[in-house]
């Protein structure tokens, strides 16, 4: 999109990477007018935005995005020219639970967007001219990757990999090429949501951008996830429940990187293109939870690694993806994008700003959470 002044729609802005899209953009485009549509789910947290709350060119709406006429009502109100599209149900035990949940809001949610924002473009006499429909989606709707390559030789994890690193080892990534091969309900239903962004751009020639990140982890990120569920438990002497062997490879990136590539490609990607987002920082999860553990226990005093007789290996979690791995080497030659966090840095930020935010994640855990955690974790 060019860089005139827009009025940018952001879905999600209310939780975990959308209030980091929101705040980046709240704050470097003061001519643009942000706004945010959140239903508030467990999962969406106003105060993640506290900072940013009263900007005179920030707006906030609760709305379920699979409610196409208030989508339609605020899209003309606000005569939206983009969307970048976050909203989503996320956690892949959830949507084993719940797959419905999963269908409705990640599938006919991000249809009836689609929808609402190509009749409002089309009414307008320069139609899709300027406009720009972008939806953030998942490495994961990629399936899952081994462990090894043929020759059974192991992925460099958890040292600097490089690209290059990957090709000398022969072991496979996802490119932007890889066909889709979802595994969970979750995962479908994002693939089946990027289809149909897809489908808008090639029936409708819609504008539109997907990106498939790999996992994200930083401040404000619900305490469900494996990093800030671990760092929660560890501060609280609590166990740390992990499935199965604890050998799956994910592949991390600190969420203000994600930010900054989403900034860079809702101003400069090309619209129809696809581009994977990552970082190169693939971890097994049982070597990142020894991380976690030594931080935590180094930032609270206690010697390091003490904390790590909380471990306790539980069920694995149904269809278990083995390995994500993101090559983002498009990203990185066309539009000159690079994480600026080294793992180290970001795991230390993030491990202080949750030392630092006990009441944030009180109040997310309370209620109706405490049930739904003992109910997931109760039992093991
Ligand atoms: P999150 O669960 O923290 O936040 C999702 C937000 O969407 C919440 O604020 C919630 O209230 C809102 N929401 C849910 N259903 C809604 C509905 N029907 N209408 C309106 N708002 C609704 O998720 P996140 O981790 O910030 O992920 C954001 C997006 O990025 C998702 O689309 C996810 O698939 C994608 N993504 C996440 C990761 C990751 O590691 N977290 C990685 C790659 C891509
Ligand atoms: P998660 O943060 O849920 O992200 P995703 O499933 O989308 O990759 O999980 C990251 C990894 O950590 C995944 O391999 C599952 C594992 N995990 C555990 O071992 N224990 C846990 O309690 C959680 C939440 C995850």
């Amino acid at each position: 999109m060019s860089d005139t002044p827009k009025n940018i729609m952001i879905t999600g802005g209310a939780g975990f990477i959308g209030s980091h899209v929101v705040r980046l953009f709240v704050t470097k485009y003061p001519e643009s007018t942000i706004v945010n549509v959140d239903k508030l789910t467990y999962a969406g947290n106003l105060a993640n935005l506290k900072d940013i709350e009263n900007a005179s060119n920030y707006k906030f709406y609760k709305a379920d995005i699979a409610d196409i006429d208030e989508m339609r009502k605020i899209i003309s109100e606000n005569k939206i020219t983009g969307v970048i599209h976050l909203a989503a149900e996320s956690h892949v035990d959830r949507s084993i639970k719940d797959p419905f949940t999963f269908a409705r809001t990640n599938v006919m949610g991000t249809l009836s967007l689609l929808q609402a924002a190509k009749e409002y473009w089309e009414s307008l006499p320069d139609k899709f001219e300027n406009k720009l429909f972008y939806h953030i989606s998942t490495d994961e709707v990629y399936g899952a990757l081994e462990l090894t390559n043929p020759e059974g030789v192991k992925a460099p994890f958890t040292t600097k990999a490089s690209a290059s690193d990957h090709t000398a080892f022969g072991v496979d990534f996802f490119t932007e090429e890889t066909k889709y091969n979802p595994h969970s309900p979750y995962s479908a239903s994002k693939a089946s949501s990027d289809h149909f962004v897809r489908a808008y751009h090639d029936t409708y020639g819609l504008p539109t951008i997907v990106t498939n990140c790999s996992n994200n982890y930083g401040p404000y990120q619900f305490p469900e996830k494996l990093i800030p569920l671990f760092i929660n438990n560890i501060m609280q002497n609590r166990p740390l429940p992990v499935y199965g062997k604890g050998e799956n490879v994910r592949d991390w990136l600190f969420v203000e990187d994600h930010a900054r590539a989403i900034d860079l490609i809702f101003h400069k990607g090309k619209p129809g293109d696809t581009y994977n987002i990552g970082g190169f920082n693939e971890w097994k999860n049982i070597d990142l939870i020894k991380v976690l553990i030594r931080t935590v226990d180094r930032l609270t005093g206690k010697p390091e690694g003490s904390s790590e007789h909380l471990i306790t290996y539980v069920t694995d979690r149904l269809g278990h993806d083995m390995r994500y791995a993101i090559d983002s080497r498009k990203l990185q030659s066309e539009l000159g994008w690079e994480p600026s966090l080294q793992f180290e840095e970001g795991i230390e930020k993030t491990v202080k700003w949750y030392l630092d935010n006990k009441e944030w994640v009180d109040n997310v855990t309370s209620g109706d959470y405490e049930k739904y955690y003992d109910k997931m974790y109760g039992d093991r």
